[in-house]
């Protein structure tokens, strides 16, 4: 199956800064901490399941959609500054990551 048609597949790529740290090709299933780990790029994560905190990012370009309902670690003011949580957040396309939480 070529999984170009879903349009869901991409490079994600994981910066500190403008240092890029590294990079991963994706299928659109996988979340953006399951795809730092393949590429060596630390993100801590606890829960793993969006309640911590802990993995918050920062979706720099690209798209990583949000559950309907915002999950624990999430509220609103951080959605609007790019927020995403690496432990649910699965990145459609290419998409860049800070890996550091917003400020
Ligand atoms: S590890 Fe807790 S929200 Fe992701």
């Amino acid at each position: 199956m070529h999984k170009e048609k879903q349009n869901i597949s991409g490079v994600i790529r994981f910066f500190r800064g403008s240092q890029l740290l590294g990079l991963s090709k994706h299928d659109g299933t996988d979340t953006i901490s399951e795809l730092s780990k393949l590429c060596d790029v630390e993100i801590p994560t606890n829960c793993t399941s969006g309640t911590c905190g802990t993995c918050m990012v920062t979706l720099n370009s690209g798209i990583v959609a949000l559950p309907d309902e915002l999950p624990p670690g999430l509220d609103f003011d951080l959605v609007e500054n790019m927020a995403r949580l690496s432990c649910i957040g699965i990145p459609s396309g290419d998409v860049d990551i800070e890996v550091r939480p917003p400020l």
